[in-house]
């Protein structure tokens, strides 16, 4: 990797020794005799380096590090200190300095420094690029009043410790909300973990939670910390919270209530500093009232609850979010919509929300990536999306066909159509079907119906 360095060091002779030690790894060397002088060359030209001697008449290094950081001249530095001086390299570290090198300087411990230092500064600069796009990933869009609303709510709880319950429909940006919440939060640079609770078997929720020891059980061949250990410090999102198989509700609510549980085949007693938000699409409320969730672990997840709204509630948002999911760097990215096609789009209820959306701009982005989509290819996908083939009349009864097989073939359209319907999502469909998800999902394998989301 070449890059452009300066070094700086009241010591002439040294500094040319140092110079031609890097010109001749081909980087492109600028030197100066005072911090000062570094201090006007940082001005006028952007370095990738600085190597900065310590120890210089009027303005130290230490001095030169405060200037850059006042500043805000993040160029990455390497000092160089005289020999037996750690402490002082300690110091130039606490001000921002990279490494440092100590005199007398050979020229394969220099150009390592520097390869090192080059390499962890183009890590730094890539991290923190990433660091944005997913900052990006997880901007919240709508400036319609319901979403500003949400945004308010979040903005005021988000400082708190308090847990939080999110309800929405699928797809409506529940987990969202909750990245959202944490990184409004003290804990922001704590970890945000999540854990799906209806996508874990039932046998294994506790162990996902609380983690295992070694050979707590068959397969556990080494122990593993559960969420509640990893999100320590953080917020742990218990996602999909209406799956939680009722022994689990139990033992959740003790981590609620005391703040510590065990690992599975454990006796240590654990405490952690979770903050615990909880999402669900069901109607919580009415699980309490069937039976079916505890009152007790409900009133304890639900300090706050934030309804997030329907799609076709907010469809003031839609242009927005369309320019979100096209803009540069998303899978949509070029999709271009007739006016009147942008126009129709508001007609059209998303019972998938968000996320349908989101998939359908990329579904037209993947089909017509080089065309203004109109009105009909518009309606066309959203029918190919919702087949509505339902069997006519007269139809149903087949010569030869018995009633059992007809039966499953009808069970099955219906099932299609309703995960179509709902967003892809087998959950929403299971849902408003009525039906137990588990014996829904299992329905899907058996009738070869395919992996869609949830
Ligand atoms: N307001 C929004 N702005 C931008 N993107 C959004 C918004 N709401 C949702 N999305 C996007 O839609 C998709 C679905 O959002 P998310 O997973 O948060 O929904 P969910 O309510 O948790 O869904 P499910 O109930 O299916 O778990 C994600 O890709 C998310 O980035
Ligand atoms: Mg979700």
């Amino acid at each position: 990797m070449t890059a452009r360095i300066l070094i700086i060091d009241d010591e002439p002779d040294l500094l040319t020794a140092f110079a031609r030690m890097l010109t001749s790894e081909a980087h492109d060397v600028e030197t100066a005799t005072s911090a000062e002088e570094g201090l006007e060359l940082l001005d006028r030209m952007s370095f990738d380096l600085v190597l900065t001697d310590l120890s210089m008449p009027r303005v130290d290094g230490f001095e030169l590090l405060t200037r850059m950081r006042q500043r805000g001249d993040a160029t990455p530095t390497l000092v160089i200190s005289g020999a037996g001086t750690v402490e002082h390299a300690v110091r130039a570290i606490k001000l921002g300095a990279l490494d440092f090198l100590e005199k007398p300087l050979h020229r394969e411990r220099l150009v390592l420094t520097v390869q090192n230092a080059l390499r962890y500064a183009q890590l730094q600069e890539v991290h923190g690029r990433l660091q944005a796009d997913l900052e990006h990933e997880k901007a919240l869009v709508g400036r319609g009043p319901a979403m500003q609303r949400l945004i308010g709510l979040i903005g005021r709880v988000a400082p708190s410790d308090g847990r939080v319950l999110i309800m929405g429909e699928n797809g409506t940006g529940k987990e969202l909300v909750a990245a959202a919440i944490h990184a409004g939060s003290p804990r922001h640079s704590g970890p945000f973990v999540k854990l799906n609770c209806g996508a874990v078997p039932r046998d294994l929720v506790e162990s996902e939670l609380f983690g295992h020891e070694k050979g707590a059980f068959t397969g556990a061949f080494t122990a593993r910390k559960g969420r509640f250990e990893l999100a320590d410090g953080g917020t742990l999102l218990l996602d999909e919270i209406g799956d939680m198989p009722m022994p689990m509700q139990v033992k959740l609510l003790r981590v609620l209530q005391e703040g510590q549980f065990e690992r599975v085949g454990g006796g240590r007693t654990l405490k952690v500093d979770v903050r615990v938000l909880a999402a669900t699409n069901r109607d919580l409320g009415g699980m309490v009232r069937d039976g079916t969730f505890r009152e007790d672990l409900y009133y304890r997840l639900n300090v706050v609850t934030l309804h997030v709204p329907p799609l076709r509630e907010r469809k003031e948002d839609l242009p927005l979010l369309f320019s979100h999911f096209t803009a540069p760097g998303r899978k949509g990215h070029g999709l271009q919509l007739s006016a009147e096609a942008l126009a129709a789009l508001s007609n059209y209820d998303f019972p998938g929300n968000v996320r349908e959306l989101e998939n359908l701009v990329e579904r037209l982005a993947i089909l017509f990536p080089n065309e203004i989509i109109s009105v009909a290819t518009l309606r066309d996908v959203l029918t190919t999306a919702h087949p509505s083939q339902k069997p006519t009349r007269g139809a149903l009864y087949q010569r030869g066909r018995s009633l059992r097989e007809l039966l499953h073939e009808l069970e099955r359209a219906i099932m299609v159509e309703a995960i179509a319907a709902h967003g892809n999502s087998k959950g929403a469909a299971a849902q408003a079907l009525g039906t137990e998800r588990s014996h829904f999902y299992k329905k899907c394998r058996q009738y070869g119906i395919g992996e869609a989301e949830n």
